[in-house]
């Protein structure tokens, strides 16, 4: 009977649908899912919307009575769903581009179906030990001892900030008068936020100027830090960052480790795009640093080819995290979570982060890793290494392209040059703009522009392991037709 807003009772069943309605709208998901994947290298890399136009295909009143799954489905993704950057496409070369995986993509599925939360052990034991495991393969894969631990988050900036978080509580007890973080000012603007939401002002977070290999430099950083010593100040933390999202730069990690422990400082290593080249022979020689960092964050939805969101933080004491993020450290009423107490060997991960209901991000990486084996993975990024390597011989061969930055972990910047008199600095930046622009406009690739030493440069980054180097020489002939087309196009302006 409608009640007193005319509204009819709820009817048991309502939000659920007949098993062969589920079964024909999975059944039409998985195809669409299969027909992307496979559909990847003839597609677009980048589709785009007037928002006008979008908002009025989209917008719509919200709906009160509902229909047909497999009909909305076939709508969202068409219409939604492939607008923006294909990161998975093999000529996106811009940001940092991730590629998933179709047993990620179940995963998710999976995860959302069987409301796996590793959160309490008495609520998700198994998705719990499913995390647990993914961690320490993780810890494996970088050479990292197996009494680190961590957890996985969404992605690198929450990574950043719960690692801190830890840094911070583990050495000012509470007091950030005059405290004092470190980085280059190539880190990652994750790392300012994260001093941000810690309570640190913006005068409290150091970003030194770069070497010129665009490196955090141990010497300016260690007289930086005698300095403020001596004013009294209280330096805590160090970041250090694996793989500049920028140029792919390293910084010095074992000299800053070395600092790091003189000035007994915390030693958080951003890696989240990074960290990965440590799996393979070519990276292992990072591995007795990476050891040394009492924080380190990796990114499978970087450079292990996971979906979103898929961020993890690794740290040498587990307990440090939970120190920090424990429910009961914060002292409102906590009476409802004692059943879920955690008993003798169990362990609640929601214990070790700030989120207490969590999806199980892990589960992309477990089952990837298990479909495909670890040897799979490191191959891959293997390939983004050559691939780096084989665009700077190409970029470095030609009259009209410069190579500005030299590969690192797989990123490498570059400049379109032309022949003839020298445009001046600033028409030559212009220039590369319009060439990415231009190139991207091709609906052939995606290249975009990065500042290196104050001038706009083009940026590749080229680790996706469907990319090939025959779409490397490709995306550079484009750029220098680009090129040529934009420089005769200001000429004649
Ligand atoms: C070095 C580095 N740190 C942190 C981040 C932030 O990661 P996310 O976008 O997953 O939050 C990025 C993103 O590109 C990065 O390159």
């Amino acid at each position: 009977m409608p009640d007193e807003t005319g509204q009819a009772p709820y009817r048991p069943g309502e939000l659920a649908l007949p098993t062969a309605d589920m079964r024909n709208a999975g059944h039409r998901a998985i195809d669409l899912v299969v027909e992307r994947l496979r559909s990847v290298r003839h597609t677009a890399p980048h589709a785009t919307a007037d928002p006008a136009a979008l908002k009025a295909l989209l917008d719509e009143p919200l709906p009160e009575d509902g229909r047909d799954l497999t009909e909305v489905i076939e709508q969202v993704t068409q219409q939604a769903l492939p607008l923006g950057i294909r990161f998975d496409h093999p000529r996106c070369l811009a940001f940092i581009p991730t590629t998933g995986n179709f047993p990620a993509a179940l995963a998710d599925l999976l995860a959302a179906a069987y409301l796996s939360v590793p959160g309490a052990w008495l609520v998700g034991s198994g998705p719990t030990r499913i995390e647990l495991t993914a961690l320490s393969w993780l810890c494996e894969l970088l050479g990292l001892p197996e009494t680190w631990g961590g957890l996985f988050v969404s992605g690198g900036s929450v990574a950043n900030l719960t690692a801190l978080a830890a840094a911070r509580d583990h050495h000012l007890a509470g007091d950030l008068t005059d405290a004092r973080l470190y980085c280059s000012t190539q880190a990652h603007p994750s790392i300012a936020r994260a001093a941000h939401l810690l309570g640190l002002d913006r005068s409290q977070l150091t970003s030194l100027p770069p070497d010129t290999g665009h490196r955090l430099d141990p010497r300016l950083l260690s007289a930086r830090l005698t300095q403020d010593r001596a004013a009294g100040l209280r330096p805590f933390a160090v970041v250090a960052t694996l793989g500049t999202t920028s140029t792919g730069a390293i910084d010095p990690l074992t000299e800053l480790a070395d600092i790091c422990r003189d000035h007994r400082l915390w030693l958080h290593i951003d890696g989240a795009h990074g960290a990965a080249y440590a799996a393979t022979a070519r990276g292992h020689h990072l591995r007795p640093a990476l050891r040394r960092a009492d924080s380190l964050v990796i990114d499978p939805h970087k450079w292990l080819f996971q979906p979103y969101e898929t961020g993890c933080v690794l740290v040498r004491d587990p307990a440090l995290l939970k120190n920090t993020f424990r429910m009961e450290r914060h002292h409102l009423d906590t009476g409802y979570l004692r059943p879920s107490r955690a008993r003798g060997d169990e362990i609640n991960l929601d214990d070790y982060g700030p989120q207490q209901s969590r999806g199980l991000r892990a589960l992309k990486l477990w089952l990837s890793l298990k479909t495909f084996g670890a040897t799979a993975f490191r191959r891959a990024i293997d390939h983004g290494l050559d691939l780096a390597e084989h665009a700077a011989d190409r970029i470095t061969a030609h009259r009209e392209l410069r190579l500005v930055t030299p590969p690192g972990v797989g990123i490498l910047t570059f400049a379109y040059e032309p022949p003839g008199p020298e445009p001046d600095l600033a028409a030559m930046d212009r220039l590369q703009y319009e060439v990415s622009e231009a190139v991207c406009a091709s609906g052939q690739a995606v290249i975009l522009t990065t500042r290196v030493h104050g001038r706009t440069t083009l940026r590749m980054c080229t680790i996706n392991p469907a990319t090939t180097s025959v779409d490397i020489d490709t995306t550079l002939d484009l750029v220098v037709q680009t090129g040529r087309a934009c420089r005769i196009r200001t000429r004649s302006r």
